[in-house]
């Protein structure tokens, strides 16, 4: 028997009770103006991050709030919050300035603040002493108390600041409110035990804890069997899903495990995950891909820097040749893969040297696509206290000719898709160009057709006609 660390279920029922009591409140409320009170959830930072947002708006529908997209017509606004870098921290709290005003002609409105932003306690005490009208704050320990902080903030009228439980445990079966009806995320597993000197996720997310391997594979039956067809799992390190689960002989049911059980599930959809951590991509794991029937060749496997001494600055645990190991590996058993990674410049003490390290590891691997990050210290992690913090301009210069290679590497990846005939989820108009439809394809490239509204959350086939950095251009095939 493995043993999961779940949030008993006492303690799921006791949220019940405080979710029927909010509904009878909220009931009342509309029967007496006319109309439902609405939430309004706003989400910053990740995928976990949204991923925990629709259970928020999950949780709010369940408490009888009907979900809307405007803050002005709000009941409840519940601001996520991310803390990875400064500057979404900044726009979290300019966002929340702004609702002052909303608050100021309808003082009836509840606030609430979340996510791993007020998880931080000097983050938790400015919205207390700057932020008045917010009436509650909980981090991210204790999503699942949202309707016991609703109803008590209703009835007793003080502001509340949730406590961090002591120990972070898996909360199963919250009401979860998609988006999309055809593209899902699933967490299989929160928090993080990896400390990267820069990263503020392990101090904001607590320790790893795993899904049970059963809530997830019924999870993920039920969305293909509800028509999704691009489902995500999501984890800080998805490679060391169920090392905290080991059962008493020692033997571990791991993420390779769990992806060739979801791979059974018979239907026409794509299974991704997101994120890999190289010190533990496994050979059996990439094995596992390149037998499945369901899961993407596509692989995000975050590099953060070519330089060996700032890997090891950086406690990332591989050097640059373990992680072209893997790479190598991954395009011999999955050809066709594409591979996208995350890249922090000016990490501290970076040199002109270890940035070029970065650079030609750039060329070596030829990575499909990169999300690059300038390194922004965060309070209390190692590298914020390290000597020899690199300056902005310095920072910001070698950003730029990070981008210059990179995009010359993405077209030169993208050219030879050309005349090639793909297969697309179409996500509807274009965000930039609503002349044409937008989607992605199994190795999660954009690409802009000639689409219509009938397209929308389904697979179509495209002839390539044009490749550019940021996305490929197609024609519809009948
Ligand atoms: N500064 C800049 N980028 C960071 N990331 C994490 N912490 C920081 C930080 N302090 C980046 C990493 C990670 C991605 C989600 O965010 O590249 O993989
Ligand atoms: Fe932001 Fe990281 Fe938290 Fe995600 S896990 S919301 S990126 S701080």
């Amino acid at each position: 028997m493995r043993e999961y660390r779940i949030l008993p279920d006492s303690e799921m029922q006791r949220q019940n009770e405080y979710r029927d009591k909010v509904r009878d409140l909220s009931n009342t409320a509309r029967d007496k103006r006319g109309e439902p009170l609405r939430a309004y959830v706003q989400t910053f930072g990740c995928q976990q991050n949204e991923a925990d947002s629709e259970k928020i708006a999950g949780m709010c529908v369940s408490m009888g709030y009907e979900i809307c997209h405007e803050p002005a017509e709000a009941d409840l606004i519940m601001v996520n919050t991310c803390a990875v870098r400064e500057h979404a921290e900044k726009r979290a709290l300019s966002i929340i300035g702004q609702y002052k005003h909303l608050k100021a002609v309808k003082p009836d409105m509840l606030i609430g603040v979340c996510g791993c932003m007020v998880t931080q306690e000097h983050r938790k005490e400015s919205i207390k002493h700057s932020y008045p009208y917010v009436d509650f704050v909980l981090g991210t320990s204790s999503l699942h108390r949202l309707p016991e902080l609703i109803y008590t903030k209703i009835q007793k009228g003080k502001r509340l600041y949730c406590p961090e439980e002591t120990e972070y445990l898996v909360a199963e079966g919250l009401p979860i409110h998609r988006e999309s009806s055809y593209r899902a995320w699933v967490s299989i597993m929160y928090g993080c035990n990896n400390f990267c000197t820069y990263c503020i996720v392990p101090y904001v997310r607590g320790r790893e804890r795993s899904r049970r391997p059963e809530d997830i594979i019924s999870e993920v039956r039920e969305l293909v069997a509800s028509g999704y067809k691009d489902i995500t799992l999501l984890g800080q390190n998805v490679n060391s899903y169920g090392k905290d689960a080991k059962s008493p002989d020692g033997e571990v049911y791991d993420f390779a495990d769990l992806l060739s059980d979801i791979d059974k599930i018979e239907g026409d959809y794509y299974i991704r995950f997101m994120t890999s951590h190289p010190k533990d991509a496994s050979d059996k794991l990439v094995d596992v891909i390149a037998s499945s029937k369901h899961v993407a060749h596509q692989f995000h496997l975050p590099m953060q820097s070519g330089s060996d001494k700032i890997l090891k600055d950086m406690n990332r645990h591989y050097d640059t040749e373990k992680y072209m190991r893997t790479v190598e590996y991954l395009r011999q058993k999955i050809p066709d893969v594409t591979i996208s990674s995350d890249i922090i410049v000016g990490f501290p003490g970076e040199t002109e040297g270890d940035f070029e390290a970065t650079l030609q590891m750039l060329r070596r691997v030829r990575f499909d696509m990169t999300y690059s990050f300038i390194y922004s210290p965060r309070k209390d992690t190692p590298a914020a206290a390290m000597e020899c913090q690199i300056s902005d301009e310095v920072k910001g210069e070698r950003f730029n000719r990070l981008l210059e290679v990179q995009n010359e590497i993405a077209l030169e990846k993208n050219k030879p898709m050309e005349n090639k005939v793909i297969r697309v989820l179409c996500d509807g108009p274009s965000k930039n160009n609503g002349d044409v439809y937008s989607g992605r394809s199994e190795g999660n490239k954009i690409v802009l057709f000639d689409g219509d509204e009938s397209d929308v959350g389904k697979f179509v086939s495209l002839k390539i006609t044009r490749a550019e950095t940021f996305a490929l251009y197609g024609e519809k095939i009948y």
